[in-house]
């Protein structure tokens, strides 16, 4: 008799739609000679972005340089040029702090498994960035989702996260500015946030990505120059902001209290030996795009990619009967909301699946994005303003044919 094998049990608690089971059926279908929208995830090398020619550049000339192993924590060069971004923000750190990893991905997993013990729970916010709430539920720890909701435009009340913190709470995440809804915390938010890890000695762990992907007046602070009685893990990247997802290189700073964190330190350094370093070329682009010239402001201003695209996305949005949407303030992407109101039994998964089966567009649902309401869907921002109002249009339309005949005029 054919034993099957068993899995992780925890990985069915796990989800990931971003590249979940729509994604495996946009390519079914691309196989069968469909042609497929594909709005689902932010990889710019796909939109036609390229990286920056100088962060390019400095990989090609050191190619011959990259075929060793490097030191677990990543090359020196590339944490010296970390370590100085943060001193210009007036926060102490050294190169003895920074962590490279390939790409975020990889040090989100790594931090949480180097600090949680079973049943700790995490502060996550809702919507998150999926793969920080599947890394705490894989590193055996319990997410506990804080509320950031559209009626606030997408940002967290502090008192709500403090109300939310037991004795098992070891770590707050905030993902600033926030995928996938664009939110961008005020300083004094950040204050405030700081100052509840502070008070309950949790690790604050900052994923900013996209922090120099700004709109209109929106400014981005950084969380690490707030933390001084705690710990705080600021974390970043070349996929977005430099266009480089392919390279695989994202980084981690320590930074705060770190004396009395030696022995998480300490864990981090071991779980980085024991994959012994980080790819190695792809860290030679950290310190040309770091402290080479800014190639992304302007995709974010009055004729840049970006901002054309977001102003398609706002100006289709407020035409629409169905669709409402938070202005983003960061990031490359919109989380729109659909008025289910004039639909029966709407589901955002379905929902999804039907726009992918009968108009070829591919978004990621909502819910994927850890919310407890069913009515949202993302979309980047990254393709050309005009295919943007074509897919919005379309999905206007979609939604008004189905609050005209119910789910089977569509089907
Ligand atoms: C908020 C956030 N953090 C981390 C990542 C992972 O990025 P990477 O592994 O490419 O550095 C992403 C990717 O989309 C993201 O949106």
């Amino acid at each position: 008799m054919l034993r099957t094998i068993p899995h992780n049990q925890r990985l069915n608690e796990v989800r990931y739609d971003i590249r979940g089971p729509l994604h495996a059926r946009a390519l079914e279908l691309e196989q069968q000679g469909r042609s497929i929208v594909r709005l689902n995830i932010g990889n710019p090398g796909r939109f036609g972005f390229e990286a920056p020619a100088h962060v390019r550049q400095a990989i090609a000339d050191h190619l011959r340089d990259s075929e060793a192993y490097c030191h677990q924590q990543g090359l020196v060069e590339a944490r010296e040029a970390i370590a100085q971004v943060h001193r210009q923000r007036g926060v102490a750190a050294d190169l003895q702090q920074v962590y490279v990893g390939n790409g975020v991905s990889e040090l989100i997993d790594l931090s949480l498994r180097g600090l949680l013990n079973s049943g700790d729970e995490v502060l996550v916010p809702a919507p998150d960035y999926p793969l920080w709430t599947a890394a705490v539920i894989l590193n055996d720890g319990q997410p506990v989702h804080y509320p950031c909701p559209p009626e606030r435009q997408g940002l967290p009340d502090p008192d709500e996260i403090e109300r939310l913190i037991t004795p098992r709470t070891r770590a707050l995440v905030v993902i600033n500015p926030n995928n996938p809804n664009g939110a961008v915390y005020p300083l004094a938010l950040l204050r405030a946030i700081a100052a509840i890890a502070e008070r309950h000695r949790l690790v604050v762990f900052s994923d900013e990505i996209y922090e120099g992907l700004l709109y209109d007046d929106a400014q981005f602070h950084p969380m690490a120059p707030l933390v001084q009685g705690t710990l705080c893990m600021t974390m970043s990247g070349l996929s977005k902001m430099h266009r480089a997802c392919g390279y695989r290189v994202g980084w981690m700073t320590a930074t705060g209290r770190v004396t009395a964190a030696r022995e998480y330190l300490k864990s981090l350094d071991l779980l980085a030996a024991l994959r012994l370093c980080s790819n190695v070329q792809g860290q030679w682009a950290i310190p040309a795009a770091l402290l080479g010239p800014d190639t992304h402001t302007a995709l974010c201003r009055p004729g840049g990619r970006l901002y054309e695209t977001r102003a398609a996305l706002l100006r289709t949005v407020a035409r629409s009967r169905f669709l409402s949407v938070v202005a983003p303030q960061g990031a490359m992407y919109g989380f729109v909301g659909i008025d289910e109101g004039q639909l029966a039994e709407f589901d955002d998964q379905q929902f999804a699946l039907d726009l992918l089966e009968r108009k070829q567009i591919l978004i990621v649902p909502g819910s994927s994005f850890n919310v407890p309401y069913r009515n949202h869907f993302r979309i980047t921002l990254l393709p050309e303003a005009a295919l943007m109002e074509r897919v919005i249009v379309a999905i206007d339309e979609f939604i008004a044919a189905i609050a005209a005949g119910g789910r089977r005029a569509v089907a």
